[in-house]
């Protein structure tokens, strides 16, 4: 897969946006770029205390500005943040610059991987369960109407996610080499 889009991953907290992120650029020889990361990287301060000092609006506006910049780079892989669907002008560029991956994942699957959770604001709240529900409901079809592919991530792990997504994108970018 030479000529291979940036890769783009969207899905909810705990989906295992980051780990299958990086282990797809491994797999595939390309950069790995986390959108959380990079703007706690810039910014020099964790995503708490961008939250704290200047709320969520301050955070979304630090996000758009990651995806803008990271998409304009060429063949690598990105992890977004679970509320990066959001905003209409991230769906576009995401839609445009790369091919997205919905790694699609159960509120139960998230309530696991998230139950020590200290370091996402929006779950520093005493009904986590509810607040996940409440966010599928809105992001799910934000989800799937920004992503080429939908894969499943409950109760597989890293390596057969990867696996079936790295055989999905074949398939997108050479449907007659996937079948031979
Ligand atoms: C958020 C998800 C987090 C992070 C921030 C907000 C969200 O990223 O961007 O806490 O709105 O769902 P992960 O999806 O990597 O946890």
């Amino acid at each position: 897969m030479q000529d291979l889009p940036n890769l783009i991953l969207v899905g909810p907290m705990g989906a295992g946006k980051s780990t299958i992120g990086r282990l797809l650029a491994a797999e595939l020889s390309r950069e790995f770029y986390d959108s959380d990361h990079e703007i706690q990287a810039r910014c020099g301060a964790d995503i708490p205390w961008i939250f704290d000092v200047e709320g969520e609006a301050g955070f979304r506006q630090r996000e758009a500005h990651m995806i803008d910049e990271l998409t304009q780079l060429e063949s690598v892989v990105i992890a977004t943040g679970g509320g990066a669907v959001l905003r209409e002008d991230n769906r576009r560029r995401l839609r445009e610059r790369g091919t997205v991956v919905y790694l699609f994942t159960t509120v139960e699957q998230q309530l696991k991987r998230v139950a020590k959770d200290r370091n996402r604001p929006l779950l520093q709240r005493p009904d986590r369960e509810a607040t996940l529900r409440e966010m599928f409901e809105l992001r799910d079809p934000l989800y799937r109407a920004t992503a080429d592919v939908v894969v499943r991530t409950d109760r597989r792990s890293p390596r057969a996610v990867v696996n079936e997504i790295v055989r999905r994108i074949q398939r997108l970018v050479d449907p007659l080499q996937a079948k031979a």
